[in-house]
């Protein structure tokens, strides 16, 4: 079954063909297909365009959207040797998302399902970042606690099937992506700052700048980290601003959200009674946040599986991946095109 994903919530247009019914690699592995099921991705990304906005400016995304997105879905698929008469169902990011972004994804994908005679599958933004570990990695199954770490979200979500997610905690302010780049344009980064940032912090000293690991001091799942934006904005009023200073208080910044995360990470999955962690989302590309996890969970005799970096932030092979489940388990929308700006998760139906 050879499904299209579009994904075009933000500021990134994505578009991929899963085949489900690719044969499994690994012979007495699971039935369902891995990375070798991903015929073709490709992302086209906004950057460029928002850059000189400081942030993603709504409208111009939807109007890029318009213009990328069919040369996008043409380019997929001739790179995975295709055409529209080889789809067997269309899956696009129904939510949340900037409402006008998701609006150009589902009407071009309603659309051509209705054309095709195909079903089409709404998909949860969020669900796809949780459910590309799998695509990776088809042995990992649930139960697993999930860390979603976007520009917009900061979740821990207990999966305790495909489909049935719990929420167990998430951030009461800003996301930690948007703490990465809120926290790189106080100090001049260029947009989008999480990832410079990281960068930056490669180059700075461990331990010259200490800022609180939110929140970790008193029980509970949920994240705080505008006050930690604070406490790096005074430390980098106060200092000479000189370049290593500069990539000092990033690394202190950096270690502060990674320590943090990893500190909510081993509680939840003490909460949730697992040791299996999947980490998803553009923060997930963190490498120092990745080393973190990876020691947090080899001390407590767990695994944590995180997408390759691409796979982290938006694209579309994820949007596919999850429709194509959602498609085979016999979800279909009904021919109406709609975009649900706002969508809780735990509302979802078993997959
Ligand atoms: O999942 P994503 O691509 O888009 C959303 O759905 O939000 O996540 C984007 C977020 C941005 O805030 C970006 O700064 C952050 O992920 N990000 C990073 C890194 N790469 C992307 N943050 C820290 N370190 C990185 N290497
Ligand atoms: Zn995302």
């Amino acid at each position: 079954m050879k499904v299209l994903g579009i994904e075009t919530s933000c500021d990134e247009t994505g578009v991929a063909v899963f085949d489900l019914s690719a044969p499994a690699a690994g012979g007495e592995g699971p039935a369902r297909p891995g990375a070798e099921g991903l015929l073709a991705h490709a992302v086209y990304s906004q950057v460029a365009l928002h850059a000189e906005y400081g942030g993603v400016v709504p409208e111009l995304a939807s109007r890029d959207h318009v213009r990328k997105l069919l040369p996008l879905i043409r380019q997929t698929l001739a790179e995975a040797g295709l055409t529209t008469a080889d789809l067997d169902g269309v899956a696009y990011t129904a939510g949340p998302g900037l409402v006008g972004a998701l609006l150009v994804g589902a009407g071009v994908a309603r659309s051509l399902a209705w054309g095709l005679g195909v079903p089409a599958v709404a998909v949860h933004h969020m669900e796809g970042h949780l459910l590309a570990p799998l695509l990776e990695d088809p042995g990992l199954e649930p139960p697993f606690v999930a860390l979603l770490v976007s520009g917009g979200h900061t979740q821990l979500v207990a999966v305790e099937a495909l489909g049935r997610y719990r929420l167990l905690g998430e951030t009461l302010d800003d996301a930690a992506g948007e703490a990465f780049d809120k926290t790189a344009k106080m100090m001049g980064l260029p947009y989008p700052g999480g990832p410079q940032l990281a960068k930056l912090a490669e180059q700075g000293v461990p331990g010259r700048f200490r800022f609180s690991r939110p929140m970790t001091d008193r029980p509970g799942l949920d994240f705080s980290f505008s006050g930690l934006k604070t406490q790096v904005l005074l430390a980098w009023q106060q200092s000479d601003q000189a370049d290593q200073t500069k990539a000092d208080i990033a690394r202190g910044f950096e270690d502060a959200v990674v320590d943090t995360l990893a500190i909510k990470c081993g509680r939840a999955l003490d909460a949730a009674g697992c040791d299996t962690l999947v980490v998803a989302g553009g923060v997930g590309a963190n490498r120092r946040l990745r080393a973190k996890l990876e020691e947090m969970a080899a001390a407590r005799g767990g695994r944590v599986r995180f997408p390759r970096p691409a796979l982290c932030t938006d694209n579309g092979a994820m949007i596919a991946f999850a429709g194509a489940l959602r498609l085979a388990a016999g979800q279909r929308e009904d021919a109406a095109v709609r975009a649900t700006p706002r969508w809780d998760m735990a509302a979802l139906p078993a997959i």
